[in-house]
């Protein structure tokens, strides 16, 4: 890293101009909101952002001793925060294929600093036991930070007890299924009783929102009729049934008048429902995920068993559903992009499903691509640079409990920051991929805009495409309970 040069002291923006010894000086970016499109200098102290300040203005007593990047012409923004992330994650016995470690790296490769990943509660056995299980996983691997939501498999009164203490812990978001019977799938008086509890405790309530019964039985119809390729898997789960399934969460919802954040959402029929309810004022917040914005149920028909590699739930639409999602993203329908990262290899774990959809392991990989394929919408001017920011971090870090610290560049916030340079162009490719993963789900497509540099809380992971992060950089964030607007 070079020394900065002879800077005259100037006006301090935000912050103040002392002396900085040992600090990280990001030079003359534009940081995209909340400080503005103005052009500043970000002054980075023992992790955390130390000020904001007019560019050439680092304070001249320690200038030797800043480490410097110079980011001028290029986005400086809040890293980004990814709230949907499945490493390690067993499933239909198998598990995802990447560790919290190659994971992480991935992630942060791409711009992503912090991921919210997601605890399993084993059946017949306490929330706890099964967030103690993923902490050990994470502990000492992550690259970047790492808080968890806990997912309900077994919605009991023992259970339900436990909400509040996790939610003292900072695990503050709780993941309930319609879909998925016998697995994770809850039902109606389980789904209102979570809710009651986390309205009553602070607590948030994510839903995978399919009507699994009526999924179950189109899959065993197509199955007793011999229809077992990939792209059976669509057939089977048809939009109207996360529509109805949306409605019925939402509704539920509102009983409890808990918080309800839709994970996600693929389907138009899904967001007219969390659109109605937000224009009336309900605590309705959704995230949609690239692969919903890119990819149409084309991909699941590829040949010799390849549709598997776009097997996840809700699966992957007809084209007609992803002009509505990017509407709903610049409307603020949709709040949140997350990937909802599930990798599977395409070889010995997809292919567990070979002439039965039903068993293909349910996931696409997707952590490392999030920034970039969302800066696309910047680049067909679907959204606004700011409208990015917003989408893959500050509304994030909002609905779940981390704002200020992560999701901003204001003084004091954790220096977690993007320099992002929108003159780049790149490919995405499995040669080229950090995810420990056989295949990319966007294999040859050439995205515009790229990650220059990555800090995660002050220190420099990847510079100019060389990663020079660690293992066990990244800590636990316990999250506090979000109420945010609607
Ligand atoms: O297909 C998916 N989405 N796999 C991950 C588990 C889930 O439902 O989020
Ligand atoms: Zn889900
Ligand atoms: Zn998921």
């Amino acid at each position: 890293m070079e020394r900065s040069p002879d800077l005259p002291v100037a006006d301090c923006l935000i912050g103040f101009p002392r002396a900085l010894t040992g600090a990280l000086f990001v030079e003359g970016g534009p940081p995209a909101p909340p400080s503005g499109s103005l052009p500043a200098d970000v002054v980075i102290e023992e992790g955390r952002i130390a000020a904001l300040l007019a560019p050439g203005t680092a304070p001249a007593e320690s200038r030797g001793d800043l480490r410097r990047i110079d980011a001028r012409g290029k986005l400086v923004v809040p890293g980004g925060i990814d709230v949907h992330t499945h490493m390690e994650m067993p499933f239909g016995g198998t598990s995802s294929a990447d560790t919290f470690w190659t994971g992480t790296r991935a992630a942060a490769v791409g711009g992503t600093t912090t991921i919210v990943d997601f605890a399993i509660q084993p059946r017949a056995k306490s929330l706890r036991e099964g967030l103690e299980t993923w902490m050990a996983r994470a502990e000492g691997h992550c690259a970047i930070d790492y808080g968890f939501h806990m997912i309900f498999s077994d919605v009991t009164d023992e259970s339900l007890k436990e909400m509040p203490g996790l939610v003292g812990d900072g695990v503050t978001s709780f993941k309930l299924f319609m879909a998925y019977p016998g697995v994770f799938y809850s039902d109606d008086g389980q789904i209102l009783r979570a809710m009651q509890t986390a309205a009553e405790c602070g607590g948030t309530i994510m839903m995978h929102a399919e009507n699994g019964i009526a999924i179950d039985v189109l899959v065993a119809q197509a199955l007793a009729r011999g229809h077992g390729a990939p792209a059976m898997h669509g057939t089977t789960r048809p939009s109207v049934l996360e529509g109805e399934a949306t409605h019925r969460a939402i509704v539920l919802a509102g009983v409890a008048d808990c918080p309800l954040y839709i994970v996600h959402l693929s389907a138009e029929e899904a967001l007219h429902e969390v659109t109605a309810a937000r224009d009336a004022g309900q605590r309705v917040f959704a995230e949609t995920c690239p692969q919903y914005l890119f990819l149409d149920e084309g991909v699941m028909a590829g040949p010799d068993f390849e549709g598997a590699k776009y097997v996840c739930s809700p699966p992957i639409r007809p084209a007609r559903h992803q002009d509505a999602l990017w509407r709903g993203l610049g409307q603020d329908d949709l709040s949140v992009v997350a990937t909802d990262h599930c990798p599977f290899c395409f070889k010995d774990q997809k292919e567990l499903g070979r002439g039965d959809f039903s068993k293909i392991p349910n996931g696409l990989p997707g952590v490392e691509h999030r920034m970039d394929l969302v800066y696309q919408g910047v680049v067909s001017g679907r959204i606004s640079v700011e409208r990015w920011v917003e989408l893959t971090s500050s509304a994030p870090a909002r609905l779940f409990g981390l704002y200020p610290e992560k999701g901003s560049l204001l003084p004091g916030s954790d220096a977690d920051l993007v320099v992002y340079d929108p003159a780049r162009a790149h490919t995405l490719s499995v040669a080229t991929h950090h995810m420990s993963v056989d295949y990319s789900a966007y294999e040859g497509l050439t995205v515009h805009g790229g990650v220059d540099t990555v800090v995660s809380r002050g220190s420099v992971v990847l510079h100019d495409g060389t990663y020079s992060g660690r293992e066990g950089h990244g800590r636990f964030v316990t999250r506090r309970p979000a109420s945010g607007k609607p």
